[in-house]
């Protein structure tokens, strides 16, 4: 599915709120995992129905799980730590195109009394796999995968050999939460202490939403202690409200920064403060952003995030924030090109292994309307404002760089197609509708495409 942008002209657009900006990706995974290891039933509101999330809500119910889903409403009917279930005719479980669906499955699947197989999309069967395998396997994993011309890492299909798995003390060699929460997963159904030291802090949902399922984990300084084979308990006659997604409401963000109009207001957007550095960089840049109406701190923080025209000035990225905002990078990357002077990201090395290679991705969309960028191993910098009348971008299937290039037409006013615009719905399946609400002309989409 390829999207056409007309060339449009943007005039001042009224103040607009917007409270469908949709759920949590990264919760939404994490409340299918804790919700089916559970005991008990547990009720989920803000649920996001998107390809990824729906992927993993499908490999729990191959695994004998039941639930309900309405909506963004979801009930989940735990059947406890060894409730667990082989798949019918050991059929092949499919995480489609997600990453996080993939390493934390894999970290549960690993510790079953029963083997499995799992894999995805042609995109998620060129991501690396060796760094949940290595930890996994010193817990005692048995799980192969495959190889790839040239490469040495392990790719999906993926498989695991249920086994009895013990405690770790590991130190993660990469800042990824995915990762992290591969092993605190396995480490449910594990006697003892498992311990992860992590150098740099990564988002912290598992270690929150354990911590409301009553699983026994601490934090000490950089690492994190979790002992194993305490059962989890679904809260009591609760509904657990997943906020908006601040990697989707970023897109809004940075078009509200960029594009005329008198206020936009994005209400419930997550605010985890392992999640919102953003915020923080784009002040900093000069943005114009007011958080307020701050609920839910009791579990993951949300609040309405007002976003006004601003005049910005490009920075160098602090490599300590990239953790805390690097799904967002593309799109900052655009936020540059409306902005004075240079933004320089370094310390970025692990956007070469998302959905796409994002830095790749970030020069492609550069290059596409005429921006000097400079592209590292870890990063790029990026100087100059958007030429030209027209643009075509070619997403290579991957979400972030799509829905960055469509932002893009809009703020350059300028005419685009941007290839490949199917993979949106694995994060963002009403992106295309809070656009056409904000008053942002109709967009042509082309079937069938890539
Ligand atoms: C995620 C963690 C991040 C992020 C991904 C979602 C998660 O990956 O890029 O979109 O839900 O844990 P890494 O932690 O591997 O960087």
């Amino acid at each position: 599915m390829n999207c056409q942008i007309p060339k449009t002209t943007l005039s001042t657009r009224s103040s607009i709120t917007i409270s469908t900006i949709p759920g949590d990706k990264s919760l939404s995974h994490r409340a299918v995992i804790l919700g089916s290891l559970a005991e008990g039933m547990s009720s989920f509101s803000g649920f996001l129905t998107a390809e990824d999330c729906l992927n993993t809500l499908h490999v729990f119910n191959a695994l004998g799980i039941q639930s309900k889903q309405e909506g963004t409403s979801l009930t989940l009917h735990g059947k406890g730590l060894s409730g667990l279930r082989a798949p019918i005719n050991d059929a092949l479980l499919d995480v489609g195109n997600s990453g996080t669906g993939i390493r934390l499955i894999t970290g549960v699947l690993a510790a079953q009394a029963f083997d499995t197989a799992i894999t995805g999309d042609a995109s998620i069967q060129k991501r690396p796999m060796k760094r949940i395998i290595t930890p996994l396997s010193l817990m005692g994993a048995r799980i192969t995968g495959q190889t790839l011309p040239g490469k040495t890492d392990v790719y999906p299909p993926l498989q695991i050999h249920g086994s009895a798995l013990n405690a770790i003390t590991y130190t993660l060699p990469v800042a990824s939460a995915q990762v992290k929460s591969a092993i605190l997963l396995a480490s449910l159904f594990v006697q003892d202490i498992t311990t992860i030291i992590e150098p740099e802090a990564t988002r912290d949902h598992t270690e929150r939403m354990l911590q409301g399922y009553g699983a026994d984990i601490r934090r000490e300084g950089t690492a994190i202690m979790c002992s194993g084979q305490k059962p989890l308990v679904a809260p009591h006659g609760c509904t657990i409200q997943i906020p908006a997604d601040i990697s989707s409401a970023a897109f809004f963000i940075v078009l509200g920064l960029i594009t005329p109009h008198e206020g936009l207001h994005l209400t419930h957007i997550g605010i985890n403060p392992t999640r919102d550095a953003l915020l923080g960089v784009l002040k900093a840049m000069g943005a114009r952003i007011d958080i307020h109406t701050i609920a839910g701190e009791d579990f993951e923080p949300h609040a309405t995030i007002s976003v006004y025209p601003s005049e910005m000035t490009n920075i160098d990225l602090d490599p300590a924030v990239i953790p805390f905002l690097i799904d967002e990078i593309p799109i900052l990357a655009v936020a540059a090109m409306f902005a004075k002077g240079r933004l320089r990201v370094t310390g970025a090395k692990e956007l070469r292994v998302k959905e796409s290679d994002r830095i790749a991705g970030i020069a492609r969309i550069a290059a596409a309307v005429g921006i000097t960028i400079t592209e590292i191993e870890d990063g790029f910098s990026i100087t100059g404002r958007p030429s030209g009348e027209s643009f075509t971008l070619d997403s290579h299937g991957d979400h972030r760089i799509a829905m960055s290039g469509i932002v893009l037409a809009y703020a350059a006013e300028m005419s685009a197609t941007v290839i490949g615009c199917a993979c949106i719905h694995t994060s963002f399946p009403n992106f295309f509708e809070i656009l056409n609400t904000w008053g942002l002309p109709y967009l042509k989409v082309s079937q069938p495409c890539g």
